[in-house]
């Protein structure tokens, strides 16, 4: 497909056109990144994080400038960028609040903290309170299920997770965060911004030791795995040899 995205005016034309936003580093980076596979194209992924690690979302020049590095179109970075809900099209603020509102987190008092961040903010979904950017500035979303459903209701700052949080919990860790500050997670972690989780996405740790020296695992989400050893369950080992079905042959 040789199509070219079109960019929706001209100012974004022309802020395409400008890519001198992603210095030598981020050029650099870039490389290393099309270095971990065997195809540039695969490298799509990490390279929008890397993108969003320098300009906060991704940008018309961060388009071109993935399509650039990696010999694809516009159009192809594009429909990549619009399909995943973690590339941000507008400019993100500080940190990312994502709140989870599917079902179970939802009936537990997903609903309620959604609503009292809304309020407290005054902003709804992917929209940011503060000039993007600066500090203190959060953009608030609500997310679908965020894989801690034994830990309900959770939010995530940054991708970072706050379990079992109650409205009030949850609004007192917003203005920790328009003050300043970065309260602990309940796992993982101590908090960046989103900017220095974009750049641990694209995969570039400037410190590994701290990035990995929070608790990783919660009691609840160990109790099966805890009980099963008490009692003595084991699960049937797999076979060594098992007959697999026949795959249809490629036309
Ligand atoms: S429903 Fe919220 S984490 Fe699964």
């Amino acid at each position: 497909m040789t199509e070219q995205f079109q960019f929706t005016t001209t100012d974004d034309a022309a802020e395409a056109a400008d890519t001198s936003v992603f210095d030598e580093q981020t050029r650099s980076e870039a490389q290393q990144i099309i270095a971990r596979y065997p195809e540039p194209r695969s490298a799509l992924l990490p390279m929008l994080h890397l993108v969003q690690s320098v300009q906060g979302h991704v940008s018309p020049a961060g388009i071109q400038f993935c399509a650039d590095q990696l010999a694809l179109t516009t159009a192809e970075v594009s429909a990549v960028a619009t399909f995943y809900t973690m590339y941000k099209r507008k400019p993100c603020g500080q940190h990312l609040v994502s709140v989870c509102t599917n079902t179970l987190c939802a009936a537990l008092g997903g609903d309620a903290i959604y609503k009292t961040l809304g309020e407290h903010l005054g902003v709804g979904h992917d929209e940011t309170a503060g000039t993007p950017g600066e500090e203190g500035s959060i953009t608030l979303e609500h997310a679908e299920c965020l894989a801690a459903c034994d830990l309900a209701p959770v939010l995530q700052v940054n991708y970072e997770y706050f379990d079992n949080q109650t409205p009030e919990q949850a609004l007192e860790l917003v203005k920790a965060l328009q003050r300043g500050e970065k309260p602990a997670p309940t796992r993982g972690p101590a908090l960046s911004d989103f900017r220095g989780a974009e750049r641990q996405l694209a995969g570039f740790f400037d410190d590994l030791e701290s990035t990995v020296a929070g608790p990783s695992a919660a009691v609840e989400t160990l109790r099966g795995a805890q009980l099963a050893h008490e009692r003595g369950w084991t699960a049937p080992s797999m076979p060594d040899d098992v007959e697999l079905p026949p795959v249809p042959e490629k036309k």
